[in-house]
């Protein structure tokens, strides 16, 4: 596995594999790695012939600072880990090559109005800029999300539409610990004894449609979950309900599909 740190090393490694005919595909993460991101690498493996990931803790989508500053790192156990799954590149630049990249906005409508958009102000405009500046280098034929981020996903394809990028997006379900919580980086900040006990998230989702909604909220604040929103939104075809509050000190979002 090669690692790249700058764009010219980027551009070579790209121009290389384009002109011999692969595919690549792209895996961006924000690093500290778990199962989850390791299944967006499996399905890359599988579906193109190159897989290119990055690591990259983007300030502007953080809309706290302090949530910024705090974002784990763990750079070698990563580059074991993406090493040890067969990634083949993967890239890690610094803030200073990321803002060599031309960035856009895109008008995101509801989408940005709604649930996290509308929690977390200017969050997406962040993930827009630096997936467009990302893709913008990286140049992938397929990129790879996964749901547990699902009205990022929504942004993405959003602006790839919008834009009219020449990349085909493709998504991965949701990868969870023993006790139904969603894997996320942010999981690490959890105590222990929170992080056994957060299961409680996953089964008020999977219980939602059979109980009051008064009292699974309250159930939730009981369990010391500071409710966000819990909210049934449509996508296409795809009625979902999304979750997203404070537990332990931590911001955990999930979400599933009710139909
Ligand atoms: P990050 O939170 O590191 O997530 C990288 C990718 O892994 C995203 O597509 C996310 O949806 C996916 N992912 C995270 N947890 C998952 C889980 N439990 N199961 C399946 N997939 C999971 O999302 C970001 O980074 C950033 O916003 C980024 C797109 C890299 C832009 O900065």
């Amino acid at each position: 596995m090669i690692v790249l740190r700058t764009l010219k090393q980027l551009h070579q490694y790209v121009a290389g594999k384009k002109q011999i005919g692969k595919q690549i595909g792209f895996v961006p993460t924000m690093g500290f790695l778990h199962a989850g991101h390791v299944s967006l690498i499996h399905l890359c493996n599988h579906q193109a012939d190159i897989t290119i990931a990055s690591i990259y803790v983007n300030p502007s989508q953080f809309n706290d600072s302090n949530d910024f500053h705090k974002y784990p790192k763990d750079e070698t156990k990563d580059l074991k880990l993406l090493k040890a799954n067969f990634c083949d590149a993967v890239l890690i630049p610094t803030q200073a090559e990321i803002e060599k990249i031309k960035k856009v906005s895109v008008d995101l409508g509801q989408l940005d109005k709604v649930m996290e958009g509308k929690f977390r102000p200017n969050h997406f405009q962040g993930v827009i800029e630096i997936v467009y500046r990302l893709f913008s280098v990286v140049l992938p034929d397929k990129a790879f999300f996964g749901e547990k981020d699902f009205q990022q996903l929504q942004v993405i394809k959003r602006m790839v539409e919008k834009l009219k990028l020449p990349v085909e997006i493709i998504s991965a379900p949701i990868l969870r610990e023993e006790n139904g919580l969603a894997m996320s980086s942010r999981n690490s900040r959890l105590s222990p004894k929170a992080r056994d006990s957060a299961g409680f998230i996953f089964k008020a989702l999977k219980c939602f449609n059979k109980s009051d909604r008064r009292l699974l909220e309250e159930q939730l604040f009981e369990s010391g979950f500071e409710l966000d929103y819990l909210e049934v939104h449509q996508f296409g075809n795809e009625k979902r309900l999304f979750i997203a509050g404070m537990y332990d000190g931590v911001r955990l979002i999930d979400n599933i599909k009710l139909n």
